[in-house]
């Protein structure tokens, strides 16, 4: 059986692309059943287009509260029958209605090594900034679960990138999104093969 999956995108949508590829490789045993966008012009809506899924915009202004938003979102995932949220550059804050609906069953991807530069607030380009202000040698991404809070559910797989010394947030957010690209797929896969284990604050790649 495959898995259905939704995503929730925010922006250009390569990691959406990224899964959509996978899909479609077989590599990932899963149907992406919908994409929903909390920007009307966001290109991740056209990329799922353009491969023939569903795509919404959902608009938090329309929806008039972060709970009305959210209870819109979670009746379009409960429509369509998502098994597996994935965010895949996705900034709002995902309501605890939501998050209570999947347990364990929204993966995040964050452009760091959490449990560094990661919370409110650190999303994008704030996220490379803050790795070169601090000075850090190291960066990378972070896939994850998604619990109540920001950026703190279970890590499910990280992969790391060197800081070069003539970083810029741009030339250093390019060569982690290249990491991005391989462990949300990778992340999508394993959860779709049943091959996450939840243990408390750990997850085990079986
Ligand atoms: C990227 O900066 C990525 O780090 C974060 O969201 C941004 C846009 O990603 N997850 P995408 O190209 O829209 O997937």
């Amino acid at each position: 059986m495959k898995t259905r999956i939704a995503v929730l995108c925010s922006g250009g949508g390569t990691n959406l692309q990224a899964v959509i590829d996978a899909v479609e490789a077989g590599t990932i045993n899963g149907e992406i059943v919908l994409v929903i966008s909390n920007a009307s012009k966001a290109y991740a809506l056209e990329r799922a287009r353009k491969h023939g899924i569903e795509a919404m915009f959902i608009s938090k202004k329309e929806a008039g509260s972060a709970e009305a938003f959210n209870d819109a979102i979670l009746a379009q995932l409960q429509r369509v029958g998502a098994e597996l949220v994935v965010l895949a550059g996705y900034l709002p804050i995902v309501g605890a209605q939501v998050v209570q609906a999947y347990p364990h069953r929204i993966i995040n991807i964050h452009p760091a090594l959490i449990p560094s530069f990661c919370g409110v607030g650190m999303y994008g380009h704030h996220v490379h900034e803050a790795v070169l202000a601090y000075g850090a040698k190291i960066s990378g991404a972070t896939t994850h679960f998604v619990d109540e809070e920001v950026d703190h559910g279970g890590v499910i797989m990280q992969g790391s990138v060197p800081v070069m010394e003539d970083d810029t947030a741009d030339t250093l957010a390019a060569r982690v999104l290249t990491v991005e690209h391989r462990i949300l797929p990778e992340s999508v896969r394993l959860f779709c093969d049943g091959k996450l284990r939840v243990d408390g604050r750990r997850v085990h790649v079986l």
